[in-house]
């Protein structure tokens, strides 16, 4: 079978889906590889890497989408709203699509992908269990924006982190505060400790206060939930809007004491809680910073515009919505492990398998042939329940 990644065409993405590395694994699994020319060089990886390696570069990007069997993206149509509509029209019926496609949010993607009849492969629906690790590309990336976020943070500050006793005085460490420890939270609480500031944090899941604990941050206990505030996947449960309020009113304290806000409060598939209002930014210190990485889910912040830098009342609130994109060599190559361990999940001797009764195929998988499979999507786009779990659901 051909697997092919092509350009990533995400206005200021870097990333590549495959990395010379990845590909080389992928020959040795038995798939033909073929990559788009140029594909990897914001990624640091040049054609004659890749060439060196066994891959075939195919120059024209519509004639690469005609010959694939299995096409792997960073962002595939969803999580790409400005892909190219020419190669969509170059898709075989029953090619392969493996990538972030923003399925239980995009509705327009997902019918145009279904009337294609491709085979989707959602790479944001990996489920989050001990056996699916490798495969986790949400977790790769939201490791890598806790890290970055924090480094833009420290040089936004007109302070510094650590603690520096000089002979011109003592200067006390920046006090940053982490909003939602999940992956990205719990990276970003690694990173500014490491830099020397006083961290903590809070989360609406208690059963994460040992891991923030044991990185050297203070948990902050806020008696918020009314229910439980973990489903059985191990993420979040939306909580309501007086719930919502209630925590604000407790962390407001905690976003007035300190210097730095990372907020990264997520729930899959919803839209990003408002957890930091306009008043609680008033009663920052001026010259503070908050880091929103849920941007591109509206934010945690009231005032957060994505990708944008927004002032108000000396606070500065920045929501970049693609910081993977600022470290695209590591990126690719956390993204290109995850991938390849994913395909060869669902390969065996060169031939895609889809086993329904294996959960992280299941999960995964969005469309068979353009038919609808994920009953989540199948909400979304209004279509009746219908039983899937031996491949057959319909479109
Ligand atoms: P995650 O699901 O591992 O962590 C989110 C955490 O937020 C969970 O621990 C959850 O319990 C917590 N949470 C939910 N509601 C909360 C509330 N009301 N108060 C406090 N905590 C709450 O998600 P992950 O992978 O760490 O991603 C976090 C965010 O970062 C997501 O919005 C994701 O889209 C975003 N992200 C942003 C990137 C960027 O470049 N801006 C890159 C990667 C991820």
């Amino acid at each position: 079978m051909i697997v092919s990644a092509i350009k990533e065409n995400l206005p200021g993405e870097k990333m590549v889906a495959l990395t010379p590395a990845a590909a080389a694994g992928l020959i040795k699994h038995g798939l033909d590889v073929r990559v788009e020319s140029g594909a990897g060089i914001a990624a640091g990886f040049s054609d004659a890497v890749y060439e060196k390696l066994g891959v075939t570069l195919v120059a024209d990007r519509v004639e690469l989408v005609k010959q694939t069997d299995i096409l792997v993206q960073v962002h595939a149509l969803g999580a790409n709203p400005d892909a190219q509509r020419s190669e969509l029209a170059a898709l075989k019926r029953g090619t392969y699509i493996i990538g972030f496609a923003d399925p239980l949010t995009d509705k327009t993607a997902m019918r145009v992908l279904s009337q294609c009849g491709v085979t989707l492969l959602a790479m944001e629906l990996v489920p989050r269990i001990t056996r699916a690790q490798s495969m986790d590309a949400l977790s790769s990336m939201a490791s890598l924006a806790g890290y970055k976020a924090v480094l833009i943070a420290a040089e936004k500050l007109g302070k510094i982190f650590p603690m520096m006793i000089t002979a011109a005085g003592t200067i006390t460490p920046a006090k940053v505060f982490v909003i939602g420890a999940g992956v990205a939270g719990l990276q970003a609480i690694a990173t500014s400790r490491r830099l020397g500031a006083q961290v903590s944090a809070f989360d609406v899941r208690p059963a994460v206060k040992e891991q923030v604990q044991s990185l050297g941050a203070r948990f902050i206990e806020l008696p918020v939930q009314e229910a439980e505030a973990q489903t059985p996947s191990g993420y979040a449960r939306q909580q309501s809007a007086e719930e919502q309020q209630r925590q604000r009113e407790l962390m407001a304290q905690s976003v007035s004491d300190s210097d730095v806000v990372i907020s990264t409060a997520a729930v899959p598939g919803k839209k990003a809680p408002i957890l930091i209002s306009d008043q609680m930014v008033a009663g920052m210190q001026a010259g503070s910073i908050i880091i929103d990485l849920a941007a591109a889910r509206g934010g945690n912040c009231s005032l957060t515009r994505p990708d944008e830098v927004v002032a108000h009342l000396g606070v500065t609130i920045l929501g970049p919505t693609n910081l993977t994109a600022t470290l695209p060599v590591h990126a690719s190559q956390m993204y290109a492990n995850n991938i390849v361990n994913v395909l060869k999940h669902v390969t065996k001797k060169g031939e895609f398998i889809l086993d329904m009764q294996d959960q992280i195929t299941r999960d995964m998988l969005v469309m068979r042939d353009g038919n609808i499979m994920n009953q989540a999507v199948r909400r979304l786009l209004e279509l009746p329940e219908a039983d899937v779990s031996a491949g057959a659901g319909t479109g």
